[in-house]
């Protein structure tokens, strides 16, 4: 029997999560949770995590993975939160090892901060399979927007975390430390190598035009319409798109407090003598020069 997939989107972030549960065994994965958090206040909150947890126990779900698709700039994630309430192990790409050094430079972060993947419970290389029940998770890697993005094959269900968007929204920024646009380019070929039924289930939709939110399209879908790459579309054409694109974007909102997060695989810092836990602002370090 074909995984029971479950999409729930994130306005706030415009970021789907999914929940896939084995049908014969209950045996459960959720993918890119969100914790919701606001800038302003410095506040966080589960209800949109409490909302996915509840469907997994309403499904009967048994969670056993909890995966990342990449350290998000966009989103903190509610790993450690579904953690808490369901089990399961947090598992991210071993590049994550890279994206932590990185970061660990940018946010002057001293050793309290291993930067070792020790805050996640599994980094996943190329080619794992992950059981879930009778199915399997395949890991795929798919560098370019970051250098720890995987996708996740179950089945016929392939999730592409920041790779490619929905076709009418193109492809990911490529502008973060260790992003890359060629190598997007070509973790995107890997994905189009696929059967043209894929379904694929998409990390962000930002609702082009005023449309609905979707999540589900297929490779041959992408192949024939995504308005960034789309068959016959060559490596340097895509590159020079792509460059001169994310010189325009603005820092995402959320990417300070974001990363700080979910480098620790969600965590939040050590609290400081005071009980109180903090993040921090390195100033005229990151985008671009006002
Ligand atoms: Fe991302």
């Amino acid at each position: 029997m074909p995984a029971q997939i479950t999409p729930f989107h994130h306005a706030p972030t415009g970021s789907w999560t999914y929940v896939v549960v084995d049908p014969e065994t209950r045996a459960a994965a959720i993918i890119d949770p969100v914790l919701d958090y606001d800038w302003r206040s410095g506040r966080s909150g589960t209800a949109s995590a409490d909302a996915v947890i509840a469907h997994c126990q309403g499904a009967g779900g048994q969670l056993r993975w909890i995966l990342e698709t990449h350290a998000h700039a966009d989103h903190l994630s509610a790993a450690q939160h579904l953690r808490e309430r369901l089990g399961g192990q947090v598992a991210i790409g071993r590049g994550i090892l890279e994206v932590q050094r990185t970061f660990r430079r940018i946010f002057g972060l001293g050793p309290e901060f291993a930067a070792d993947g020790s805050d996640f419970d599994r980094l996943l290389a190329d080619g794992d399979l992950l059981p879930l029940g009778d199915l399997g998770i395949r890991v795929l890697p798919v560098p370019g927007h970051t250098s720890d993005s995987v996708a996740y094959r179950i089945d016929d269900a392939l999730f592409v975390g920041d790779t490619i968007f929905m076709p009418d929204s193109g492809t990911a920024r490529c502008d973060f430390p260790g992003g890359n646009a060629a190598l997007l380019y070509r973790s995107v070929h890997t994905l189009y190598a696929l059967p043209p039924a894929t379904r694929v289930f998409v990390c962000h939709d930002y609702s082009p035009g005023g449309r609905a939110p979707r999540c589900e399209t297929s490779i041959g879908e992408q192949r024939a319409a995504n308005i960034h790459l789309r068959d016959g579309v060559t490596e340097e054409a895509f590159v020079q798109m792509r460059l001169a694109r994310d010189a325009t974007l603005d820092v995402p909102n959320l990417l300070l407090p974001a990363v700080q997060v979910n480098i620790r695989a969600g965590k939040f810092p050590s609290a400081e003598a005071d009980g109180v836990s903090y993040l921090r602002v390195p100033l005229n370090v990151v985008g671009r020069p006002l």
